[in-house]
């Protein structure tokens, strides 16, 4: 599906509504270049998970943790060197945890990612943002159609 967000409070909603809809074990891999909304989407989720505090960027840390109606692990991997340093920090059990994994910059870890995740490309578009959500099993595509089916009736 394809969403354009036309500015940062529609790219919050975007996010607000990914947040309300996730599941135990979701894991969404968020995707474009820096500056394109990756964060933002990322705060617009955590909010849908009724998550109250300020959600930074996981830049030098690499993961953030957070309590809301599911626990919320916020990962941004652009500073990880290799795939054995995300062993080591333990990624395999978030992403195969209890809680959702929204991952900035997933590349480096594909090996370790279930296969089953949300791939959100968000990319500019003269200075609007296109959105645009792929479903890489079952579990991910039935998350797009309860996307849709809400921003369908919002809009
Ligand atoms: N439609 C939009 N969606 C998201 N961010 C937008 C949009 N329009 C402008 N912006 C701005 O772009 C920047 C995105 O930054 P950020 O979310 O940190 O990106 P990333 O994490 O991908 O590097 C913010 O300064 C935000 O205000
Ligand atoms: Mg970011």
């Amino acid at each position: 599906m394809q969403y354009i967000s036309r500015n940062l409070d529609a790219t919050l909603d975007l996010g607000d509504i990914l947040g309300r809809v996730a599941q135990p074990g979701d894991v969404y891999c968020l995707l474009g270049e820096l500056g394109a909304g990756k964060t933002s989407l990322a705060q617009g989720i955590a909010a849908g998970l009724g998550i109250i505090e300020t959600i930074n960027s996981p830049t030098f840390t690499l993961i953030h943790e957070y309590q809301g109606r599911l626990p919320f692990y916020h990962m941004d991997l652009y500073r990880m060197a290799c795939v054995e340093e995300g062993e080591e920090l333990g990624l395999q059990e978030y992403f195969w945890g209890k809680g959702l994994c929204v991952v900035e910059w997933p590349q480096i870890a594909a090996e370790l990612l279930p296969r089953d995740v949300l791939q959100v490309d968000i990319s500019d578009q003269l200075g609007a943002r296109l959105i645009e959500l792929t479903g890489h099993g079952t579990r991910s595509r039935q998350i797009i159609e309860e996307v849709d089916k809400i921003v369908a009736v919002k809009y």
